[in-house]
């Protein structure tokens, strides 16, 4: 196959990968067009995105898409391919949930196509009359799961009981670890990218359009971490004057993912856009505040480990499970700075007391007994030490992940304590 232009050939294969018969001879995705028509679209929107709408459908022929039935429903995502970074958006994505076929935490990716769809009338002043070129859209058909993503699910009905925020965290902390496993990591864990498989068992990963993949497996040369000085402190928030780290490495540095959910040191990779990564001016350190440090930030490059950001991630998650909003707001004076943020400033500063009381301040706007919504002691601690500014000072995922499996058996107790000290209003 010869190479057209950087990176197309690469995307054909990913394509191909997920299902050969949908790009035989296809040498330029996303440039070749396919029409096949073997799902019926329904009109019902499941959601959008920033490069996507998501609809209901129905398999009308199976024939290209192995393991479903007839009348099978689906979810379709379409990604209209004129738009700036789709392609790169849906290339990562295909190629991850390719990746992930196998784990059942994560949205099953049945068969991937393009269409052309005809973009209405030619202007009036449109001397020749040609009608404008057709669009071109790339459709993911994927496992259809509840319409109602676990952001829509809270909105409507507040906080999950707490047993089940902690049994849906630990969950979604084995996803994760799968995922990290495998050298993949997500980068935009949050609500709007979860929700429930039909059977109700199961939740479900979406939207890997922000995904880190690295290694081998992935088709990545092997990282040969001399190459990488900071490679083997991969919580470090400083990279210096690094050239970008190789796609064999989990460290990154773009600003990745959704601002509530981003960690101090992805935030920080603002400072990266833009920069000039060959200029001698001196380094500074990242959270020193004067005006010339922050001048001479402009030189640094800032970079974090991927699997440690989804690892804040879950945390922000998890808070949101139990109380039904973030833990923290950008109240901002800076939109590219954490450090003037008043919850980082104060999570940086611990000054975890004040911060629990003013989030003890807020009432529940649900169901949950009050009782049940405020926060355990030992919920509390997991938080405090998720939410340390040092990435090195936090829990790993698998630390995470134990420590909310043993809330239950704490919280039990605790609970019924409370419960029992709590006035009867
Ligand atoms: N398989 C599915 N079944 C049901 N609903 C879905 C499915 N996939 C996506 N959705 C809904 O569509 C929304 C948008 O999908 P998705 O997050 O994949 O799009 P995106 O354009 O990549 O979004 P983003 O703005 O986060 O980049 C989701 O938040 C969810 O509500
Ligand atoms: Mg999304």
């Amino acid at each position: 196959m010869a190479r057209a232009a950087s990176g197309i050939v690469r995307r054909a294969w990913f394509v191909q990968q997920v299902n050969d018969s949908t790009v035989a001879g296809a040498e330029g995705f996303p440039n070749h067009t396919l029409v096949l028509n073997n799902y019926k679209r329904q009109p019902e929107v499941l959601g959008t995105g920033t490069f996507s709408t998501v609809f209901a459908a129905r398999v009308i022929s199976k024939v290209n898409i192995p393991g479903a039935d007839n009348g099978m429903p689906v979810a379709v995502k379409e990604m209209p391919l004129s738009r700036r970074g789709t392609a790169d958006v849906a290339d990562i994505e295909i190629k991850a949930l390719a990746a992930c076929a196998s784990q059942r935490g994560v949205i099953n990716l049945f068969y991937v196509d393009i269409i052309e769809q005809a973009q209405g009338q030619a202007s009036p002043g449109d001397e020749q009359g040609d009608p404008p070129a057709p669009e071109q859209i790339l459709r993911l058909v994927l496992e259809l799961c509840h319409s109602d993503d676990l952001y829509c699910t809270i909105q409507r009905h507040g906080p999950l009981e707490p047993a089940v925020a902690r049994q849906r965290t630990v969950e979604l902390a084995d996803t994760i670890q799968w995922l990290h496993d495998n050298n993949i990591a997500h980068l935009d864990i949050k609500l709007e990218n979860l929700a429930m498989a039909r059977d109700n068992k199961t939740l479900k990963l979406l939207d890997f359009g922000h995904a880190l993949l690295w290694g081998s497996r992935h088709g990545y040369a092997d990282f040969d971490s001399s190459n990488w000085a900071n490679s083997l402190a991969p919580t470090t928030l400083d990279c210096a004057d690094q050239a970008p780290p190789p796609n064999s490495s989990p460290l990154c540095m773009r600003l990745s993912g959704t601002e509530r959910y981003r960690a101090p040191e992805v935030q920080m990779t603002e400072h990266n856009h833009g920069c000039d990564p060959g200029s001698d001016s001196a380094p500074s350190a990242p959270h020193s505040g004067s005006k010339s440090n922050q001048e001479s930030t402009q030189a640094r490059r800032y970079c974090y480990d991927a699997r440690v950001a989804d690892t804040w991630s879950l945390a922000v998650l998890f808070f949101e499970l139990r109380r039904g909003y973030p833990p923290y707001e950008r109240h901002c004076t800076s939109k590219s700075d954490p450090r003037f943020d008043a919850y980082f400033c104060a999570m940086a500063g611990n000054q975890w007391a004040r911060i629990w009381r003013n989030h003890d301040k807020i009432k529940p706007r649900n169901s949950i007994p009050q009782a049940q919504y405020t926060l355990t002691s030992s919920e509390k601690r997991v938080f405090e030490q998720s939410f340390r500014m040092e990435a090195h000072r936090r829990p790993t995922l698998h630390e995470f992940r134990t420590k909310v499996a043993a809330l239950d058996a704490a919280t039990s107790d605790a609970e019924t304590d409370r419960a029992m000290q709590a006035p009867s209003t």
